[in-house]
Formats: structure tokens, sequence, C-alpha cells
């Protein structure tokens, strides 16, 4: 496995010039914060793992939850150099952080990628920079597994069939067609796209549930509200939501509620996450079903790079445990919750 020890350093400091304009750059999809030290140490910062991090957004509660977890966990204090950039949802600024880090010299990279496809240039670059990239919480389509060095994350397919499985079993004697419809993640992301496939895949053992409509809201509250607020209007008999996160089922219950509809009673909800306002709603009762979804992934990352850099290899694929959550379940949880 590639650690710290057998990279060539060369590259960067060869381009230090670029280096500067590109950190400049980045600075347009840069938060402006750094979770520790100096984002532009050029990974030289007197021992400690320089780690460039390109986040997707803060387009959810689920998003502040994962950018806390890393900012928590690679911190001075336990060896880390981390710069944090926000894209903003934009892949542009995406890879435009990237190749900063890259240009930086940073140890490792680590990101989560708004959509996948269209990286395999920018992961190219990495390894030719003879730098490590960690992909967190999201996947890339690239066929060269090689482009990086582990994806840690959820399995979002499973979360799509524990949300189906939770459907087929609350409607398994209805007779009457049952009207769904779906607020999809961000267009081209992986969880909107696995999301959607295992829930196909399992409500389709029941003829009677039916999508009747899908449509993205990219991840937001602002965005589940309004493309709710247009199915209620051009779909007047919606049995339930299926929504790729809680984010979206919260907005689609301020819709339902402003058209005189009961979230949870008259059109259930079923949602992905169990962040905090999301767990409240399951507990009073304004929807009826969550499939976690962990955001804390800062300290299985800490480790990963901890045992690149000791030379150790890692597992290609780290998948995240989660579990389910109903109102009881959610009442109980609540208290202890973290995000
Ligand atoms: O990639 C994880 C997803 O991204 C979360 O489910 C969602 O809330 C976030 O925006």
């Amino acid at each position: 496995m590639v650690s710290k020890k057998f990279r060539t350093r060369s590259i960067a400091s060869g381009i230090a010039v670029l280096a500067l304009g590109l950190a400049a750059c980045a600075g347009s999809g840069d938060s402006g914060d750094s979770a520790s030290g100096d984002s532009s140490g050029g990974g030289d910062d007197g021992g400690n793992i320089s780690v460039g991090f390109s986040q997707v957004g803060s387009e959810s509660g689920w998003r502040a939850a994962n950018t806390k977890s890393i900012k928590d966990t690679l911190t001075a204090d336990a060896g880390f150099d981390l710069s944090f950039s926000d894209a903003q949802q934009k892949q542009e600024n995406q890879i435009q952080a990237i190749r900063s880090y890259i240009a930086q010299g940073v140890d490792y990279i680590a990101f989560s990628p708004v959509v996948e496809t269209g990286w395999d240039a920018v992961l190219n670059e990495a390894k030719a920079a003879g730098i490590p990239v960690v992909l967190t919480d999201r996947a890339v389509d690239s066929k060269d597994t090689s482009l990086y060095v582990s994806f840690l994350g959820s399995d979002f397919i499973e979360e799509g069939k524990k949300a189906g499985l939770w459907v087929l079993d609350e409607y398994k004697d209805t007779t009457e067609p049952v009207n769904i419809v779906q607020l999809e993640g961000t267009t081209g992301a992986a969880p909107a796209i696995d999301r959607a496939e295992g829930f196909a895949d399992v409500i389709r053992q029941n003829p009677n549930l039916k999508v009747v409509a899908s449509q993205t809201g990219d991840f937001t509250r602002a965005g589940g509200k309004q493309v709710m607020e247009a199915m209620l209007k051009s779909n007047p008999d919606i049995d339930l939501v299926y929504a790729h996160n809680d984010d979206m089922g919260l907005g689609a219950i301020e819709a339902i509620e402003a058209a005189g509809l009961v979230p949870g009673e008259d059109i259930k909800i079923v949602t992905v996450d169990a962040v905090h306002d999301g767990m409240q709603a399951l507990a009073d009762g304004k929807i009826n079903f969550i499939v976690e979804c962990s955001p804390l992934l800062g300290k299985q990352l800490v480790d990963i790079i901890k045992t690149l850099n000791d030379g150790g290899s890692v597992e290609p694929r780290i998948i995240t445990e989660e579990t389910t959550f109903n109102q009881e379940q959610a009442i109980e949880a609540l208290p202890d919750r973290q995000y």
C-alpha cells in the first residue's frame, strides 16, 4: 500500500506557483475554514499528516453532522493537518479543490463525490502525484479501482431496500393501489441512484405499490417542500412519500400541512438518515419510518489514514453499520442521539 514515505514530492514543489493560484481559485468554493493548521501548508507541517478533504456542501442536517465528524476527528491533537473545502454541491468546485490539494502536495486526499461520474481525470492526477485518495460517504463509477485506496460509507442500495421492506409490510393487506411519490436526492449522486434502485427492487413484489411521481429535491428541505407542493397539486391521491433523506421529508411535511393534510396519517412518510430533526418528526408521528445513514465517518477515516501512513493496507470497501427506526425506537433513541 502506498505510504507517505514512498511518495514523490517533487511534483508538488515543482508547481508551487500553480498551487498558490489554484488554492486561491478553490477559495470560491471553500468554507474558508480549516480544522487545523494552514490549508496552504503543502504537507510539510512538522510531522502531522496533511489531509485535503473536499466536502459535497452543506445541503442537509446529515451533511452538517458529517462535516463536524470529520473536523472533530482529523485534528492537530490526533496528528493531522486538515484542509477542508465545501464544494457547494458543484462538481467543478470539488475538482478544483482536489487539484489544489494535489498542487499543495498533501499526504492524503479524502472526498465525498457530489455525483458518481466524471472523476477519472482528476483521480489519475492524484495517482500520478502519488497521493492516496479515500472516498467517504459516496462512490464514483470509475472502472479503474486503483484510483482510490478505499471507499468508506453506507450501502445505499440496502438503505433503499430497507425503506421498501417497511412499505411492503405496511401495505401487505391492501388490495387497492397505493400511490407513492418519491423525493429523489441530487441527480447523479450515488445515494439518489441507489436508494431509488433498492426501493424499486423491493416494492415491485406488490403490484399495488406504484410510484406515481418521482422528482429531485436535491437533498434539501427547501427542495423537498417545493417538489411536494407541486406533487400535491398534480396528484390528489398521494398515500405515501418516500424521501431519499430526512431534510426533504421535513420539507414535504411543511407542504402537506400547508395543504391541510396530516403528515404521517393522511400521507405516510418514509425517509433516510435519522438526523435529529427527522427523528423528532418520527417521534411526533409526522414521519412513519426512518432508515439510518450514519454521517459519523471521521473516526473510521482517521483509522484508514493512520493505517496507510504506517505502511499498512486497508479494505477497499468499508460499509458503515446502520439500523432503522419506528416511532417507539425514535423516542427511545432521541435523548442520546449524537446528530
Ligand atoms: O450522501 C449521503 C446523503 O447526502 C445523505 O443521505 C443526505 O442527507 C446528504 O445530503
